[in-house]
């Protein structure tokens, strides 16, 4: 297996590996929120699902439709170098998915199998069925599994920037440090991979002094001056978390179906008290999302126009 070509790389130069070593620290949640709302934008955004657990498919509301093939068309691409395939996200206009699924469950196996035969360069296979799929979509991320050195480096070994969500708490610092080692060898095979930034997930708005402290340990992680911690944050709010991987939708979409519910003192009046409400916190939430949305649009501008003065 060979380095990747010109053609190849500049064909990866809109794909972003959104991972950290730590689970449950918003790579699904952001993957989804990110893509849909871009796609209302008028983007043309594809996501690849590289977990078997497949959240995505709960966050996008496609688990168990006929787009969900559980992964079976990644895992043969992957096996056989085909090129990647992304179906339509059902309801979703400009949105495409390459699901992940069950059948990654031998991913792994078949990485290690790869790995064996053409070492390091074994990262570039999800490169190389990817390269020929990226000319229609303006911006494609891949969502990675937590602690899978194999496939987290299938994704630095595809992707030209690294988005890395993380809580405030020790784990997602631990898991962060673990991912700037695969970064640092991910580097060494994929030279354009470069840190597009760090994305706070989960955190209180207000908590500034350790928003500062976890900047500090960002940097001193990844090694780098210039501080690669968003602006841009995903506020807390479980209510919100739990209904979107409910119902299987986007911030932007319950903070939707939220305003067009009727008010608490209607429902009370027509005797429907309990029925279960959307939270209106949903919009605060689709507000963040707009605003990484735009940043991460700003950053990529910048980089890019600096590539070509
Ligand atoms: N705004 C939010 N505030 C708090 N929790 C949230 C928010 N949005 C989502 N969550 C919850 O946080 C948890 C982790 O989110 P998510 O699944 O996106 O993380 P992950 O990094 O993809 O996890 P894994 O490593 O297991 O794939 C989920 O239970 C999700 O419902
Ligand atoms: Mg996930």
């Amino acid at each position: 297996m060979s380095a990747l070509d010109l053609a190849q790389a500049l064909a990866l130069t809109r794909v972003i590996a959104v991972a950290n070593d730590k689970g449950g620290v918003g790579k699904t949640t952001i993957t989804a929120n990110l893509g849909a709302t871009l796609a209302r934008e008028g983007y043309k955004i594809c996501l690849v699902d590289l977990n078997r657990q497949a959240n995505l498919a709960d966050d996008l509301g496609y688990r168990d439709t006929e787009i969900d093939d559980q992964g079976a068309a990644l895992l043969m691409s992957i096996m056989t170098g085909r090129t990647l395939q992304a179906v339509p996200v059902p309801g979703r206009d400009g949105l495409f998915v390459v699901p992940g699924g069950l059948d990654l469950t031998d991913l792994t196996g078949v990485m290690v199998g790869r790995v064996q035969q053409h070492g390091r360069d074994a990262m570039l296979t999800l490169a190389k069925a990817l390269a020929p799929a990226t000319a229609p979509y303006d911006l494609i991320l891949i969502d990675t599994p937590p602690e899978n050195t194999l496939l987290i480096d299938l994704a630095l070994g595809a992707a030209r920037w690294l988005l890395m969500p993380t809580k405030t708490d020790g784990g997602g610092l631990v898991g962060m440090r673990l991912l700037a080692q695969r970064y640092a060898i991910a580097r060494e095979i994929n030279p354009q991979l470069a840190l597009l930034g760090v994305v706070l997930f989960g955190t209180s708005r207000a908590a500034t002094a350790i928003h500062r402290d976890v900047r500090t340990k960002v940097e001193q992680a990844f090694g780098i001056g210039a501080s690669p911690v968003l602006t841009a944050l995903v506020g807390h709010s479980e209510k919100v978390a739990r209904d979107a991987r409910e119902l299987g939708l986007t911030a932007h979409e319950l903070a939707a179906a939220a305003a067009a519910q009727p008010t608490w003192w209607e429902t009370r009046r027509a005797g429907n008290s309990s029925e279960p409400r959307i939270s209106a916190t949903a919009s605060q939430v689709a507000a963040d999302f707009d605003k990484l949305g735009l940043e991460i649009l700003q950053l990529l501008a910048a980089a890019e126009s600096g590539a070509q003065a």
